[in-house]
Order: C-alpha cells, then sequence, then structure tokens
C-alpha cells in the first residue's frame, strides 16, 4: 500500500493512541500463565501483540479478543498448565514476541519451535540464547547460529546471576521469565536501566521480586494470580502525534491516557529541553504504571546532544527525534545508540536515508547520528524498508514538507499503529 501526505495548515483536538505493546506481550504471556480470568482494556490490535495471543492461544491458554471494545480475556491456566503447540510459533515481525517466548519456552516440559518473517529471522538471538543456555536450557538454531528458527528442548533450568552485557529489556525479561521455571533464584543486574515492565506486572500478579539499584532478585515458582488491567497508551507511538504537534505551526493537541514510566518518558525529557511546550496532565496509576494526558503545542525546537543512559529510555523514539532535530536550531548529536542498527531495519541508515531525501542535513556514525537544522523539507516517494517506525517517521514529515510525501508499502504501520492515518485526520486542520 502507498499513502500521500499533504503538508496541513495546523493540528487541533484531542486524541488516544492504541495500548502499549510491551506491557501488552506481557500481560499475555504473564495472565497466560496464572491462576484465574484476567481481562485487558485498550489492548493494541496491532499485529505483533497479535502474533503472541496467537502463540499463547496455541499452546492451551484460551484468549478471546473484543475488537470492538478493544479488549481481551485470558483464561490463565497456571504456571505449569502450558501444552505442546501443534506447530512451530511463528513470532512474525515481531521481536519481542520472538525473545519474550525463548524465555517462556525454555521452561516448559515439552519441546518448541520459534520462527519469524524474514526480517526478524535476520535479527541477532545469541543475547537471549546465551543467559538462557547458562541457566541450562538447550537451544538450537537450525539454519544460522544465533538467528531463526530456534528450537527448544525441554531441560532443568538453575537460577543465574547475570549481568547485561547490553541494556535490553527483551533480554531482561526472558530470563526474568525462565527465572519462573528455575530450581534456585536468579538475579540480574542492569549497567543501564531498560524498561521495567516485566518486573513491575511481576510484582503485581505476585511473584517475588525485588528490585534495588541495578539488580533484580527473582524467586522461582511462584503462584502468579491474574490481573485485570488498563494498558496506558503506547508513549512510543504517541511519540509521532508529540512531534508532529511540535513541528506543524499553530498547532495545539492532546493526547489522552499515555503511559508515563520514566523507564519509557526519555522523549518528553528531550523534547522539553529542546524547548518544546509539553504539559502533562490528569496523572493517574493503572496496574503500577503511571499513565496521563499529554498537551503539546506548536514550538521553535533548539538543537541537543543524546548519549549515555537516556537512550534506552527513547530507544524506539530515535527516528521520529531525528526528524525534529531536522527543524531545531542548530546540530544535534544521537550517540551511544548502536542497538539502532538491529531493530525492525538497521534505522540508524533507514532514518538517514529517509530523511536524506526529503532534504535533511543528516549524515550516519557508527553509533547514532548528526543532524544539522532547521532545515526545510521536500517531498519525495520514499519506502518504509518494513519498519513501521520509518513509515511514520515519513509520515509526520510529510505533514510540514513542501509538496506531497508518499510513502510506499505503508501498511508496515499496522504492527504497532492500526489507525494511524485516521488518528492524524482526526487532529489535521488542512485550510
Ligand atoms: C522492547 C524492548 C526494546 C524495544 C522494543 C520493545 C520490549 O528492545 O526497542 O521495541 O518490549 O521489551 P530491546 O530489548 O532490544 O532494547
Amino acid at each position: 500500500m502507498n499513502t500521500t501526505i499533504e503538508k496541513i495548515k495546523k493540528l487541533k483536538g484531542e486524541i488516544k493512541v492504541p495500548g502499549d505493546k510491551s506491557i501488552a506481550h506481557r500481560a499475555v504471556i504473564l495472565n497466560a500463565i496464572a491462576n484465574g480470568r484476567a481481562v485487558i482494556e485498550n489492548f493494541p490490535m496491532g499485529q505483533d501483540c497479535l502474533s503472541t495471543v496467537e502463540a499463547l492461544n496455541s499452546m492451551g491458554a484460551k484468549i478471546r479478543m473484543n475488537s470492538a471494545t478493544e479488549s481481551i480475556t485470558i483464561e490463565g491456566v497456571g504456571l505449569n498448565g502450558l501444552s505442546e503447540p501443534a506447530t512451530e510459533i511463528d513470532a512474525e515481525n515481531s521481536g519481542t514476541t520472538a525473545r519474550l517466548l525463548m524465555g517462556l519456552l525454555v521452561g516448559q516440559s515439552f519441546p518448541s519451535t520459534i520462527t519469524g518473517d524474514i526480517h526478524l529471522c535476520r535479527r541477532p538471538m545469541d543475547r537471549v540464547i546465551i543467559p538462557l543456555s547458562l541457566m541450562g536450557a538447550k537451544i538450537h538454531s537450525s539454519e544460522r547460529r544465533g538467528y531463526l528458527p530456534i528450537q527448544i528442548e525441554p531441560s532443568t533450568l538453575n537460577g543465574i546471576d547475570y549481568t547485561l552485557p547490553i541494556a535490553s529489556a527483551q533480554v531482561k525479561s526472558a530470563i526474568l521469565l525462565a527465572a519462573l521455571y528455575a530450581s534456585s533464584p536468579t538475579v540480574v543486574r542492569e549497567n543501564t536501566k531498560s524498561r521495567n515492565h516485566t518486573e513491575i506486572m511481576l510484582n503485581t500478579m505476585g511473584a517475588t521480586i525485588d528490585t534495588r539499584d541495578d539488580r533484580i532478585y527473582i524467586a522461582p515458582r511462584p503462584t502468579l494470580y491474574a490481573q485485570d488491567m488498563f494498558i496506558p497508551g503506547d508513549i512510543s507511538s504517541a511519540a509521532f502525534i508529540i512531534t508532529a504537534g511540535l513541528l506543524v505551526p499553530h498547532s495545539s493537541i492532546v493526547i489522552k491516557d499515555v503511559g508515563l514510566n520514566s523507564t519509557r518518558s526519555g522523549i518528553l525529557d528531550i523534547y522539553k529541553g529542546m524547548g518544546g511546550d509539553i504539559q502533562i496532565e490528569n496523572k493517574e496509576g493503572t496496574a503500577g504504571e503511571l499513565m496521563g494526558d499529554i498537551k503539546v503545542t506548536s514550538s521553535i525546537l533548539r538543537s541537543t546532544t543524546i548519549e549515555g543512559n537516556i537512550i534506552p529510555r527513547l530507544i524506539d523514539e530515535l527516528p521520529i527525534i531525528a526528524l525534529a532535530a531536522t527543524q531545531a536550531v542548530g546540530t544535534t548529536i544521537i550517540k551511544d545508540a548502536q542497538e539502532l542498527s538491529v531493530k525492525e531495519s538497521n534505522r540508524i541508515l533507514s532514518t538517514v536515508n529517509t530523511l536524506s531525501q526529503l532534504g535533511a542535513d543528516i549524515e550516519a556514525t557508527p553509533d547514532g547520528m548528526i543532524i544539522q537544522g532547521p532545515t526545510p523539507l521536500h517531498g519525495a516517494i520514499v519506502d518504509s524498508k518494513g519498519d513501521h517506525r520509518i513509515a511514520m517517521m515519513a509520515a509526520i514529515a510529510g505533514l510540514i514538507a513542501n509538496g506531497q510525501t508518499t510513502i510506499k508499502n505503508s501498511q508496515w504501520i499496522d504492527i504497532s499503529f492500526p489507525g494511524f492515518f485516521d488518528t492524524l485526520k482526526e487532529i489535521s486542520v488542512m485550510s
């Protein structure tokens, strides 16, 4: 599918974005192995989370979807209640599905196979295979070592004390899930804090988990209790609308009920530091997570440097922050973000190439990018490169670029933000 975007006058109004993808994956997995029934509201119906739902359904958890109310109901089967799936598990494009399920599946008494689409089969899995193997897991990659498809054989797991070599919530979560099935406690240490939704959810569902400084302790074999929850809006999806609100002149918008977990809200800190007018209203808690409304008014931005510990707090937002930097006064430097090169696309290259095609002054570095601004953008024909966030970044660029911007293969947006273009239309003022 190709979508063409035109420059608009302003953005005005109030909208919602789909529920948080990271929280949703964890809600499905943990409630599937809990005791009892959970109703999850504001569940994101994007393909990534559906891959996780299909996988747990294939292992005996009864998950009913209600698209009209954007909710799902999960009948938990208990910690040891999953059964062998009839076929291989296909995580499709979802790295979170593949890596978290690896952690869950190494603890089961049945064998399994996990595969994915061509993009996912090119993403590294050794980061998960290595610590899980240290726990005693038996994992084989049938085609290329360290990549999907992988086969898992049943094994006896022991707890480990493991320091994450990279800041990755997917790796951390895979270890914590395997730790539920180990014979002794596990400790995971992080030098740089990554998103902590797994820890929060395990805690609210009854596991013995204790986080102190950079160290997470988890006791094995808990009884988990099903937990109803309202999933806050995904700040990683809101990021595109927030950026549009800042960049399109004369805009004033509110994004309702967005997750504000501090391990995810780096983009708000960066934009405020760049001079962005962003206010948070109506803050409240939901199942251990913080949520609130984000009010954005268009702003003149100045450049910044983004590096170090803040990177995991905004890793998925770097492509759209790069777009904002093309409109900021001065030189913006993004570094320490090598991880961008192993996302749904090589996001250092796909961001730099896409924004260059639209007229930006941007250059790639081994661990990030350097952007000069402000630079007027012009429309062009660009490709999503099979990456939902690159497609949305190009669409937001199209709102401020002169002429028409066409995004080829824009259907990839459905991975995380079905209804993205309708949401944009709702708040767009064309004349
Ligand atoms: C995610 C963690 C991050 C993030 C991804 C979702 C998660 O990946 O980029 O979109 O839900 O745990 P890494 O763990 O590879 O940093």
